[in-house]
């Protein structure tokens, strides 16, 4: 069983400035529910009840929100108004948190090397929180399968339209059968022209603990940043990384034509219940 999730939650989050210049993007809510949330829960979900959180400054409302507030606590004690923290009371009861600071930002691969102090040598599960999913069943839950069956490296992929594979991390391989490919290729944010395929990583994976002593030894890549597509190259040429077609749907709540999409999808939700 795997039960660390990792969280990379340092970055700035400028695409919502000025929403994001003095709170984290992470905090930002769907209805009311900060995005970060949605993440922990789906990790929860999985049995991966060791959260890790690579956070850097200005985070700090991030460990805030999964802990005690006792002044508000106290105040609505006893109201109508206390079952709204039900959701959050039942998570910090059932997880336990730590917290990593990286202090520079140097890309993905980065973070989630500066998180190797907390996961230690085991596999363990990423959520990048800015992805919303949202399926019958949590989309870490299936990959946990996938990684039960495979044994191996994961990552959770969708096809995007081609005029979009330069926003993402791209792979192709060998397709195994309509949801799971043996990744050959991996190539961070290509060119239209350039990409292997239309197939792109969204913000889940779940990896194996190799990974960290590749990531010391992967220079810096796209943008200038440590990729951990270029760390996964490396595992996908020794044939161990799957791409898994996940079932459900998934909203880049990093920018705001996805946050907003996200939006009315949990509020029609709530009209109907
Ligand atoms: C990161 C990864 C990229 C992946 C994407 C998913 O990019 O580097 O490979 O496709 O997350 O959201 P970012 O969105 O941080 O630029």
């Amino acid at each position: 069983m795997i039960k660390k999730c990792l969280f990379p939650v340092a970055g700035y989050g400028t695409r919502f400035l000025p929403a994001t210049k003095a709170q984290p993007k992470e905090m930002l809510p769907i209805l009311t529910k900060p995005l970060i949330q949605y993440g922990v829960e789906e990790a929860a979900e999985a049995g991966m009840l060791n959260i890790a959180m690579v956070t850097g400054r200005n985070k700090r409302a991030i460990e805030d929100h999964f802990d005690i507030t006792y002044e508000l606590e106290d105040q609505i004690k006893g109201t109508s108004r206390e079952e709204r923290l039900d959701s959050i009371r039942g998570l910090i009861n059932e997880c336990t948190y730590s917290y990593t600071r990286q202090v520079h930002m140097r890309g993905l691969g980065d973070a989630i090397l500066t998180g190797n102090a907390i996961i230690g040598e085991e596999p363990f599960g990423v959520i990048l929180a800015d992805d919303l999913c949202v399926g019958d069943e949590g989309i870490m839950s299936q990959m946990l399968k996938v990684y039960e069956q495979f044994k191996c490296s994961v990552v959770a992929v969708e096809e995007v339209p081609m005029a979009e594979v330069n926003k993402y991390g791209i792979v192709s391989g060998q397709q195994l059968d309509e949801r799971h490919t043996r990744v050959e290729t991996m190539v961070e944010k290509p060119d239209p022209d350039k990409a292997p395929s239309n197939l792109a990583i969204i913000g889940r994976y779940i990896l194996t603990p190799d990974i960290f002593d590749i990531l010391r030894n992967t220079p810096p890549g796209a943008n200038g940043e440590v990729q951990i597509t270029d760390a996964l190259q490396t595992q996908a040429t020794q044939g161990n990384v799957i791409a898994y077609r996940f079932k459900g749907r998934r909203f880049d709540c990093g920018g705001i034509d996805g946050f907003v999409a996200a939006t009315n999808y949990f509020y029609d939700k709530l009209k109907q219940s």
